[in-house]
């Protein structure tokens, strides 16, 4: 075959799919011719290709590109179509869809309304210089009580009043550890376990915060559940003192609840603090109890390697739940966890 013949017969091609294409009024007819100019054993072009060989070995170039420039036309033409049938007119597109309804709007989740939380207290708290610092929910009892000059003997350390772990058993069937032993574990009571982590491993100045759960076997209501969540705050320094713990503490209530909110101090114990204190924010005219705080116990010291003659230093822990529930006019704590999204989306 003649170069001349073969360019030819590749224009020829190339108007003929062009009008089969833009004539093809569905998507199978379409389809059909395709297959008659572009498959890829019987298709036209394809027997067309194979004349390529019989054009003479100078004119093969020009009948290369050719072939090349013809077939992407060819391919540029039958995309063209397929866009026009599914998009231009409605004859072939799927009849039950209405292009001028509303879409459907996706539904974004957000942050839980303690977790939002936690992070404005850790905002608050980082102004006025407050690091976060981390401690593992599954305590052993020198963290949660020894350290905290808890005592063997006192009532705080009771199994009842603690959610210790099930421990391995030996081969007679006793366990090996039983609650309240050196050795044994428990859910963490209390964030003051992290006061002990973070003295264990740095030395003063020291200012703190650590936000996390902590667990209880409290039966549910209103204002109890067997987990929840605190934010314990440690400043160890030289000459710290109560003065400074209120203000830390009313700059915080400020801060979170309102300029006009004020702060009350009323005697209390806890064995790791002295003198220690229960923690009131007087809001919309009632005082509430937000926590506990006190100066930290030379005991405490002393357990972590610290010099009680040279340090000092204040521990509070306030309830989130307690923060969160005042600040958004929550009235049963159980709904923060019950997952149900009627109530967590309003936050
Ligand atoms: N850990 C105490 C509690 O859970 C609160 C507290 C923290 C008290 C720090 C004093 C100092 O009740």
């Amino acid at each position: 075959m003649s170069l001349d013949q073969f360019l030819t017969r590749l224009d020829q091609l190339q108007s003929d799919a062009e009008s089969a294409f833009t004539s093809a009024s569905d998507a199978a007819a379409l389809e059909e011719a395709r297959v008659t100019f572009l498959g890829a054993k019987k298709g036209q072009l394809k027997d067309i290709q194979k004349m390529l060989g019989g054009i003479e070995k100078a004119d093969k170039p020009a009948a290369g590109a050719k072939l090349n420039a013809v077939k992407s036309a060819i391919n540029a033409a039958f995309e063209d179509a397929q866009q026009n049938l599914s998009g231009g007119d409605d004859s072939g597109a799927d009849p039950t869809f209405d292009p001028t309804l509303p879409g459907t709007r996706p539904s974004l989740g957000h942050i839980h309304p303690i977790t939002q939380t936690i992070s404005h207290l850790t905002e608050i708290m980082g102004r006025m210089g407050f690091e976060v610092a981390e401690g593992p929910e599954v305590e052993d009892p020198w963290h949660n009580f020894v350290a905290l000059n808890i005592p063997e003997d006192h009532p705080a350390r009771d199994p009842l009043d603690n959610f210790y772990l099930a421990t391995a058993k030996d081969p007679s069937g006793k366990s090996s550890v039983s609650a309240g032993d050196e050795g044994s574990q428990l859910l963490r009571s209390q964030t003051s376990t992290v006061q002990i982590r973070v003295m264990k491993q740095v030395e003063p100045p020291i200012r703190i915060i650590s936000l996390g759960r902590v667990y209880r076997p409290d039966a549910p209501d209103a204002t109890h559940f067997p987990m929840f969540h605190q934010m314990e705050g440690l400043l160890v320094d030289t000459n710290v003192t109560m003065a400074n713990l209120k203000t830390v503490l009313r700059v915080f209530a400020n801060n979170y609840l309102g300029e006009d909110v004020e702060i009350r101090f009323r005697p209390s114990f806890f064995p790791f603090t002295e003198p220690s204190v229960e923690v009131d924010f007087l809001w919309n005219g009632t005082w509430i109890e937000f926590g506990g705080a006190g100066m930290i116990d030379p005991n405490v010291f002393a357990a972590v390697g610290y010099d009680p003659e040279k340090v000092s230093g204040f521990a509070f822990g306030l309830g989130v739940e307690r923060l969160c529930m005042r600040r958004h006019g929550i009235t049963d704590i159980r709904d923060l966890y019950s997952g149900d999204l009627r109530f967590l989306k309003q936050f």
